[in-house]
């Protein structure tokens, strides 16, 4: 093994169009494309170190030392490495983010696209933009949109060679700002990972997943235009069609909060009195309020006066995974 330490910079992700459930839960293949903006100023640093001292996979994540459940996600995932590089060492993984968790901001995305672009750094692998963006999807399937730049769809495909993020257009196209409304904290009922095997339980999923390629053309034609109220419509239509099939699961989930409702209230309200801005939620009760920058100090006010909002966190489109 050439070099055996490598470390890599990543940003997290907010979907228009989601990846909601798989068709093969081992190799990450999902139902439906996803097409997302990277978050900019948002990073988790990963340093990867294979060491031969070590007798297992080590994990610390913000400083803390993490076993179980973590642990073995990410020692699965570097099997995965271990395999590509035709090595046995175990390796010690110390990642950090610099947003809080429990923002609605997902760091799996952020965590498994560097600690791919690190692990195969320091396990001396020479892998192009494809083959990286494959491997983060193995990590968490969002990841792979974290390592290219800017606004980014992930192909569904057909198999492991043709599941991988590439992307539409780079940071400096359209200068959007995510500014997530935070009403909760919480720890979330039920995780993504979960909820992706919940997904094909509701009547909904088979309807979203055979009219997302329209939906994929329409949001990917508004980025490439700049068209903002293309953008807004079908982003707005794509998170309730997920969440519909997340309510209507077996069990069903509810991530929404009185405040949650709120703030996609007050947001289409505005937007229908004249200021560009839409809402998309992930799998929690925080919600992602994309304006264009020039609006991002107005918008952050009117998110702040909402009740139950309990503070905004806003980022700018961000660049591609790097390496330290
Ligand atoms: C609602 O990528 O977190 O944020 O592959 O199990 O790690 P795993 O799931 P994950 O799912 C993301 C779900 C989502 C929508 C999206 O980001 O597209």
């Amino acid at each position: 093994m050439k070099d055996c330490i490598a470390t890599a910079i990543s940003a997290p992700n907010i979907a228009f169009i989601k990846y909601w459930g798989n068709r093969d839960q081992h190799l990450r293949l999902p139902a439906n494309g996803s097409i997302s903006m990277n978050l900019g100023g948002l990073e988790s640093h990963t340093q990867v170190t294979f060491d031969p001292a070590l007798r297992a996979d080590r994990l610390v994540l913000n400083g803390l030392e993490f076993n179980g459940q973590p642990l073995q996600r990410v020692s699965a995932f570097l099997e995965i490495v271990r395999g590509m590089s035709g090595t046995s060492t175990f390796v010690r993984v110390d990642s950090s983010n610099n947003f809080p968790t429990g923002t609605g901001i997902a760091s799996s995305a952020s965590g498994f696209a560097a600690l791919s672009l690190a692990a195969a750094a320091a396990a001396g692998l020479t892998l192009d933009q494809r083959q990286l963006s494959r491997l983060a999807r193995r990590g968490s399937g969002s990841a792979c949109r974290s390592i290219p730049g800017g606004f980014v769809e992930w192909f569904a495909g057909e198999n492991d060679e043709t599941s991988f993020a590439q992307s539409i257009a780079p940071h400096e196209h359209w200068a959007l700002n995510d500014c997530v409304a935070i009403v909760s904290r919480e720890h979330k009922p039920v995780g993504s990972g979960e909820g992706h095997t919940l997904a094909d339980t509701s009547p909904f999923q088979k309807v979203r997943v055979d009219d997302a390629p329209r939906r994929l053309d329409i949001c990917r034609r508004a980025i490439l235009e700049r068209d903002f109220e293309a953008l807004a419509e079908i982003a707005e239509l794509d998170s309730n069609l997920m969440h519909a099939a997340i309510m209507t699961s077996s069990p069903p989930v509810l991530y929404w909060q009185p405040a949650t409702v709120g703030v996609m209230r007050a947001v289409q309200e505005w937007r229908k009195k004249g200021t560009p801005v839409f809402f998309t939620i992930d799998a929690g009760p925080n919600v992602h309020v994309i304006c264009p920058s020039a609006y991002t100090s107005q918008v952050t006010s009117q998110l702040n006066t909402i009740p139950g909002v309990k503070e905004t966190l806003c980022a700018p489109v961000g660049g591609p995974a790097r390496l330290g």
